[in-house]
């Protein structure tokens, strides 16, 4: 049955990989990939494609293809620029937001370097008073609106980033009927204290300002062809019938800017602290400017284009020897908002590595028992669009042969620890595997990523277990794992989460992300990058070779039995409902307990198994998808309703319940959530059933 031979054999083969991996190899990637701003759709991202294509066919890939899609994109309008002025009672605009950031030392001949923006933004120039809306989360508008009776509807909102997926916040100020909406970076989420700003230090400069996309696609891919491949001969909605584009202008602007903005506002006084960030204003809400200044409002500037525009992933294969029809996917983009310094170049340079690790062990004369895929990415920075367009094409394939997707975005957002979101199904993988890799950390020598990784961040003091986060969103594992089905994983190295109180990291999608910045603060040595790489070819190593796919499926019954728990102790804060509208989670409790598999081993039943076990995650997919969100299928996982970055548990349910004590027809409210318990219930039953004894 084994070509890849003895376990020996395997772990030595292991070891060959760690040792392919160089430092030095980091370094030459990170500064090629970003000498030049590599936005998708531009010349430059086809160009860098056609690079990498050609490097991994000569690093011995069997096949490297570049795969096309014509996707709608975003681009800032030439001719007009984007900007936000105040104007005076006569409509003179007597201060102006700037037109681009400051570019750094050594770049300020670069052409081809995009003003900030927010993709997708509506065009207008709407004119209104101005209104705080502090993150413009769910309960900062519930503040608003329900306890201090302000009204958003006419408004230009101003909202800082952080906390949540800016789109979140853009689809709240619609909801709330704002008719523009600027984001910010307040130096309070995007300075570290006692940290210059770049290039002295890594904090964020105040005429930095973060570029990115405010969709709401729920998963969707190219807002025009949801479903299905944007290739030639795909139907495509109308611009204007696209999935979750927003209907205001959206943009962005630096602390510099904002200052200007802020200190000027009136009316009612921040509620509390936490709506104050750390600039030199007062952080009133407004409406409107204070005293002399009232008359005088805001006039946004806004003429973004969208053009439907051609993109190009590329796919490598390494074919199986044993199963050549099973497929691990390391995935990672490639396109960049400028020069792409930490997003992604942190993890293309080691996706990059990995690729020529594999490669060079194949020319050696070794081959993986399963086929590994590898992918670069294009225009993830325009809604995950390479990614989920790929998974639409091949989702048939994929659904039957895809045992696990590795995710290669970027691979450093702070220097502190590691940072894993995964399956339950590769919890034990990761820490078997983190065991076996040195810490890259100062203080920890000769000591395992496992611990010091467990001594900086322990998920639980008492059971001494280190964190693991849920899959939400964010990057392009999201179509294989909340569309597909498919166990997914992603590790990066981060920030201290207990001290660090910015968000991301300062300079995240800004134009000072460059090489210098990864080379003189975040990893000098690119010991961390090795770290990562080690971590992710070891798992893709273990998941393509092991004659048993290295899941564990009772991991995923414990964390069932933890997300049941946490969704029952939510519902029973309406025990008067519960009882009321005779809401029971009986059933949802106890088919949790059945998930068990035997172990035995000749070929036809290790075949058996191994499908079992590629089969779980696919279990909890729900054909006909989460309420109003068709392409979130699992029912375990979702994005959060209220924020697209952070994973949600029993999301059908959570959403169900969330502020039902303020819906109108509460009978209706509570049959909503009795059904998707019973969902939820039906699903971990059925999924449990897969795992039983065949026959
Ligand atoms: C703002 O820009 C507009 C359009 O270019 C210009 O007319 C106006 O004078 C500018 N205002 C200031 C204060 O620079
Ligand atoms: C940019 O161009 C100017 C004018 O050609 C030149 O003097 C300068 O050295 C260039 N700067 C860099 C960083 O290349
Ligand atoms: C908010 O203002 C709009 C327009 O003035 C109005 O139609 C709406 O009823 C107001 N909402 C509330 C909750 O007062
Ligand atoms: C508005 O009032 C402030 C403080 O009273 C004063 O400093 C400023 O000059 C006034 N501005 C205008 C435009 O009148
Ligand atoms: C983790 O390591 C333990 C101890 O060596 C082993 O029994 C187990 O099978 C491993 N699990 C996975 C998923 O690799
Ligand atoms: C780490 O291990 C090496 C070789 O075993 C040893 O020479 C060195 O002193 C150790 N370093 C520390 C800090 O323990
Ligand atoms: C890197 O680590 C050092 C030492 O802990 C810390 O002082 C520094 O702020 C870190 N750099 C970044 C970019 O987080
Ligand atoms: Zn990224």
């Amino acid at each position: 049955f084994s070509a890849g031979g003895s376990p020996e054999a395997l772990s030595i083969f292991t070891i060959v990989l760690l040792h392919l991996l160089l430092t030095s190899n980091f370094l030459f990637y990170s500064s090629s990939f970003t000498k030049l701003p590599h936005l998708a759709g531009t010349e430059q991202n086809l160009l860098l494609a056609k690079q990498i294509q050609g490097q991994w066919k000569e690093f011995g890939l069997d096949s490297a293809e570049l795969v096309h899609y014509d996707v709608l994109l975003s681009y800032p309008n030439e001719k007009q620029p984007n900007y936000i002025s105040v104007i005076d009672d006569q409509g003179n605009e007597i201060f102006n937001t700037s037109l681009f950031e400051p570019p750094p030392h050594g770049y300020e001949n670069v052409t081809d370097i995009l003003p900030p923006y927010n993709a997708f933004s509506a065009q207008g120039v709407p004119e209104a008073d101005l209104v705080y809306v502090n993150y413009g989360r769910t309960e900062d508008f519930f503040k608003l609106e329900r306890e201090m009776g302000i009204n958003c509807t006419g408004r230009i909102v101003i909202a800082r980033y952080g906390k949540i997926f800016r789109g979140n916040k853009v689809k709240n100020a619609i909801l709330a009927g704002a008719r523009g909406i600027i984001l910010y970076s307040d130096p309070a989420d995007y300075c570290a204290p006692g940290v210059d700003a770049y290039p002295d230090g890594w904090n964020l400069p105040g005429g930095g300002a973060q570029r990115g996309n405010v969709l709401n696609l729920n998963g969707a891919g190219d807002p025009l062809t949801p479903g299905y491949p944007a290739k030639e001969y795909t139907f495509r909605y109308e611009v204007d019938e696209g999935v979750g584009i927003p209907k205001i202008p959206v943009h962005p602007i630096g602390y510099h800017d904002a200052e200007v903005l802020l200190r000027a506002m009136g009316g009612s006084a921040a509620p509390d602290s936490s709506w104050k960030g750390s600039l030199n204003v007062p952080y009133n809400i407004g409406p409107g400017f204070a005293g002399n200044s009232s008359t005088r409002k805001v006039r946004m500037h806004v003429h973004t284009d969208n053009k439907i525009t051609r993109i190009y992933n590329i796919i490598g294969t390494l074919r199986g020897a044993v199963e050549p029809d099973r497929y691990i996917i390391l995935g990672g983009h490639r396109d960049a908002w400028v020069f792409g310094g930490i997003d992604p170049t942190t993890g293309a340079a080691v996706l990059q590595e990995i690729v020529r690790s594999f490669g060079k062990m194949k020319m050696e004369g070794w081959r993986p028992k399963r086929t590994i895929i590898f992918a670069s990415w294009d225009a993830e920075e325009f809604g995950l669009l390479g990614s989920t367009e790929w998974a639409e094409e091949n989702a048939r394939v994929l659904q039957e042969r895809a045992v696990a997707y590795i995710n290669s975005d970027s691979s450093i957002e702070g220097n502190y620890t590691l940072r894993v979101d995964c399956t339950p199904l590769l919890y034990k993988l990761v820490y078997n595997l983190t065991k076996e890799i040195l810490s890259p950390d100062e203080g920890y020598e000769n000591k395992s990523l496992y611990e010091s990784w467990l001594e900086k961040d322990p998920a639980n003091v008492v059971f001494s277990i280190c964190r693991i986060n849920k899959l939400g969103s964010g990057s392009d594992f999201e179509a294989y794992f909340q569309r597909l089905g498919i166990a997914s994983g992603r590790v990066r190295y981060t920030k201290n989460r207990v001290t660090d109180k910015f968000s991301n990291y300062p300079v995240y999608h800004t134009v000072y992300e460059t090489f210098e910045l990864v080379e003189k603060f975040y990893d000098p040595t690119f010991k961390k990058h090795l770290t990562i790489a080690q971590l992710r070819g070891k798992l893709v190593y273990e998941l393509a070779d092991s004659q048993v796919i290295p899941f564990d499926c009772r991991d995923y019954g414990e964390a069932l039995k933890e997300y049941s728990n946490r969704i029952y102790k939510l519902a029973k804060k309406h025990e008067e409902q519960l009882k009321l509208y005779k809401v029971s989670f009986g059933d949802h409790v106890s088919s949790l307990r059945e998930i068990s598999v035997s172990i035995s081993r000749s070929p036809v039943t290790v075949r058996i198994m191994n499908d079992q076990l590629m089969f779980i995650e696919r279990a909890f997919i729900d054909p006909l998808g989460l309420p109003g969100r068709k392409f979130y299928r699992h029912v375990i996982f979702a994005p959060s309703s209220h924020n697209k970055y952070a994973g949600e548990s029993f999301p059908g349910i959570y959403d169900a319940l969330f502020d039902i004590e303020s819906k109108a027809d509460q009978r209706e409210a509570w049959e909503e959530v009795k059904r998707q318990i019973s969902i939820a219930a039906f699903t971990v039953q059925a999924a449990a059933g897969t795992l039983k004894e065949v026959a």
